[in-house]
C-alpha cells in the first residue's frame, strides 16, 4: 500500500499543475482515494480531481510570482494597491471580491476593533489585502502551494508585516497561532469537500476573538443554486450551537458572517 501510495504521490507531483503543492496533502488526499478505488489508476484520477477542486482550479490566471513580486517592488505605496488587485485577479476567489474590496474590508475595519493581527486559513491571495487593513502589523497566512507561501512572505517582507506564510493542511493541522481576527473566507465549503467534519472543528481551533467566515454566493461556474440559503442555515446551526454573536452581510457575490466568540475554547 506504502509503495502504491508513493507512486502516486510522485505521480501527482511531476505534473505542473500540481508540482507546487506539499506532499503531504497530496498524500492525504491520495490515500482517501485508494481506499475508494480498487484500481491504482482511478485514484489517481480521482486524487487529481480532488486536488483540482479544492486547490487548482481557483488559480485560473497564469501564475507568475517573479513578475509579480517585481511589480510590487517597483511600484510606489500609493500604486501598491492597484498591482495587488491586478494579482488578485489571477485567482479565482480573490477576483470575484475585486469590485467589494474597498467596501468589504471598510466594513470590517469599522465594525471590529483594530485589526492587528490576522490569522488566515485557505487564503490563496488574499493576504494581498493586506494594504486594506491599517491597522496591520502581523498577518499569518495557510494554504497547501509552497510558491504561493515563498511569494506571500515576499510580500509581507516588503509592506513591512510581520507573521508569514505557511505551507498546511488546514484541516490535519489546524493554525494554532493566536490573532485579533480569523479569515475562513470561502474556505469552509472547498474543506468540506475533503472531509466535512473536520472542517467544522477547525472553527473551534482557532484563537481570535472574531471570526470572518465567508460563502461563495454563487458556484465557480457561476451558478447560484439556492447556495446564500443553504450555506447561511448551516453556518447558523454551527454558530447557535456555540457561544457565539454573528453578524450576516451579503455583500455582492459573499456572504459575510462577522463571529464574535463570546467564550473560546479551552
Ligand atoms: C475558495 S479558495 C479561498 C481562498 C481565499 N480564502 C479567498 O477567499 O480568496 C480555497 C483555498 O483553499 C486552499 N486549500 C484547499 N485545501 C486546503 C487545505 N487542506 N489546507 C489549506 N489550504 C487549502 C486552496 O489552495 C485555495 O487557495
Amino acid at each position: 500500500m506504502s509503495e502504491l501510495l508513493e507512486s502516486l504521490v510522485a505521480s501527482v507531483l511531476a505534473s505542473d499543475k500540481y508540482a507546487h503543492i506539499t506532499p503531504d496533502f497530496v498524500r492525504a488526499v491520495a490515500a482517501e482515494q485508494l481506499r475508494r478505488h480498487a484500481k491504482s489508476k482511478d485514484a489517481l484520477k480521482a486524487t487529481k480531481n480532488k486536488l483540482h477542486q479544492v486547490a487548482a482550479a481557483y488559480f485560473d490566471g497564469k501564475v507568475t510570482y517573479t513578475a509579480w513580486l517585481r511589480q510590487l517592488a517597483q511600484a510606489s505605496a500609493e500604486e501598491r494597491r492597484a498591482v495587488c488587485r491586478a494579482i488578485m485577479a489571477n485567482h479565482a476567489s480573490t477576483r470575484e471580491r475585486l469590485p467589494v474590496l474597498d467596501n468589504l474590508y471598510a466594513t470590517l475595519t469599522a465594525k471590529l476593533p483594530p485589526i492587528r493581527s490576522v490569522v488566515d486559513v485557505a487564503c490563496g491571495l488574499s493576504p494581498l489585502a493586506a494594504l486594506w487593513l491599517p491597522d496591520l502589523t502581523h498577518y499569518y497566512a495557510y494554504d497547501v502551494y509552497h510558491d504561493l507561501a515563498d511569494f506571500l512572505n515576499s510580500f509581507f517582507q516588503l509592506i513591512g508585516v510581520q507573521g508569514g506564510a505557511y505551507v498546511q493542511d488546514v484541516l490535519s493541522n489546524p493554525p494554532s497561532q493566536s490573532a485579533d481576527v480569523a479569515f475562513v473566507m470561502k474556505a469552509l465549503p472547498c474543506l468540506a469537500q475533503l472531509d466535512a467534519a473536520a472542517a467544522e472543528s477547525l472553527l473551534d481551533r482557532l484563537d481570535a476573538e472574531h471570526l470572518i467566515v465567508t460563502f461563495p454566493a454563487r458556484s465557480l461556474s457561476g451558478r447560484a443554486k439556492g447556495m446564500v440559503e443553504n450555506y447561511s442555515a448551516r453556518f447558523e446551526s454551527l454558530v447557535a450551537a456555540r457561544c457565539w454573536q454573528a453578524e450576516r452581510l451579503i455583500v455582492a457575490n459573499e456572504v459575510v458572517f462577522i463571529v464574535h466568540q463570546l467564550a473560546r475554547p479551552v
